[in-house]
């Protein structure tokens, strides 16, 4: 008899995302007439830059003939893009990161959700709250947690991030494993100092454990002053694996390439106490389970880092803030406090009511979809996000329709 992982009769019955998407569509099957604005869910809506086109389109025709066609490349990235990325985005704020530790993949989302096959079953982890929900979920499916009771899985740590901390978890008083940790925060659109990230590190160090940092909103901070990676701190390459992705940053979110470093100095033990390197385990399984990003599309990612690229993402970036200030000056002038849309896309608005209801009502009466702030965490209760990543006149009518229902 074929049985099942029950770990997975654990999670909550749908993915945050998919239960938006099935509200939004029964609204829309019953309002056919009405037009909907998605502000939910992270989407870029804007075209891939033309320096990424260019590239793709010359790596397509590439691969139209025989003497330039290429088949499987290599599973951890080709070398004209680990190399770009080592320069560009690591040597130029001074951290220490080879090629050979970048492993190029096909999504933030898929290298956060997988990480955690490399580690052991018993670790204690911590994850805050509220949290983008792949790192929870994939931790319950692995078997890392107990049942789901009052918003929350037993067996986790959950680092709780509020208005009182300004929605940066305090560093734990007890010794924890692995820790989640993303700035720009994605839901609160929080951002961490130079000074903070550092007592992460040296609490990692002091505990032998290990942060995942996600850097996937790195592209939005504005502010010179604020950590761009995790390696710029000192120490940081030997209890940090950080993920990155040009998703949000150059508009891949349908053409999937990311990376994420693993330093060849970051160790964790066997029960025994021994060391072992991420970085060779990570490769195993890389090599096991993945074959590699496309060609064209890790061509179309090196045209990123290219001079008009460059410029081209810059524009990208500037466009959606622009969303982003407009959405958080009109949440204000209603009244609501708000977080976030400064160094990240992402504005988290204290709802003042139940996030769902909150939903439901823009969702009804403005026809405006946002995120409600319990699908990422008990902490997340009251608070609604709303996304930038849209035109900016479909923003603009957005807060018109949502100034008047408010
Ligand atoms: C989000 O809206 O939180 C993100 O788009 C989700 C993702 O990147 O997978």
């Amino acid at each position: 008899m074929i049985t099942i992982n029950e770990h997975f009769l654990k999670l909550q019955s749908s993915y945050l995302f998919s239960t938006i998407a099935r509200k939004v569509s029964e609204f829309q099957e019953k309002n056919k007439d009405k037009e909907i604005i998605k502000l939910g869910i992270g989407d870029v809506t804007r075209a891939l830059p033309p320096a990424c086109i260019d590239a793709f389109s010359k790596a397509v025709n590439e691969m139209g003939d025989d003497s330039s066609f290429r088949g499987y490349g290599p599973e951890q990235g080709y070398q004209f893009l680990r190399e770009k990325i080592a320069g560009e985005d690591y040597a130029s704020v001074q951290a220490d990161i080879s090629p050979d530790e970048i492993f190029i993949s096909d999504g933030s989302k898929c290298d956060s959700g997988n990480i955690q096959e490399i580690f052991g079953t018993e670790i204690k982890i911590g994850i805050p709250d509220p949290v983008y929900p792949v790192y929870v979920d994939t931790n319950v499916m692995a078997g890392r947690t107990g049942i789901f009771e009052n918003g929350r899985y037993t067996g986790l740590f959950y680092l709780e991030s509020t208005i009182d901390n300004h929605f940066i978890p305090a560093i734990p008083s007890e010794p924890l494993d692995l820790i989640y940790l993303c700035f720009p925060n994605n839901p609160t659109g929080a951002t961490i100092t130079r000074d903070v990230l550092a007592q992460w590190v040296e609490y990692a160090k002091k505990h032998k454990a290990l942060i995942l940092y996600d850097a996937a909103y790195v592209a939005f901070i504005r502010d010179p002053s604020l950590p761009h990676s995790i390696y710029e701190i000192d120490g940081a390459r030997d209890v940090a694996i950080e993920f990155r992705s040009f998703s949000k940053t150059a508009g891949f979110t349908g053409t999937r390439c990311a990376f994420t470093v693993v330093p060849k100095t970051c160790m964790a033990y066997d029960t025994k106490g021994n060391s072992h390197q991420l970085h060779s385990l990570w490769n195993r399984r890389h090599n096991t389970k993945f074959n590699g990003v496309s060609y064209p599309v890790q061509r179309a990612a090196e045209a990123v880092y290219s001079p008009e690229g460059k410029k081209q993402v810059q524009n990208l970036i500037d466009y959606y803030m622009t969303n982003a200030a407009l959405i958080k000056t009109e949440m204000e002038k209603l009244g609501y406090s708000c977080t976030g849309g400064e160094n990240s896309p992402y504005i988290w608005v204290q709802a003042k009511m139940n996030s769902w209801d909150f939903f439901d009502m823009l969702l009804e009466k403005a026809q405006v979809v946002c995120t409600p702030g319990s699908g990422f965490g008990k902490c997340g209760e009251g608070y609604i996000r709303i996304s930038a990543f849209n035109n900016y006149e479909k923003v603009k009518e957005a807060m018109e329709r949502i100034t008047r229902v408010l």
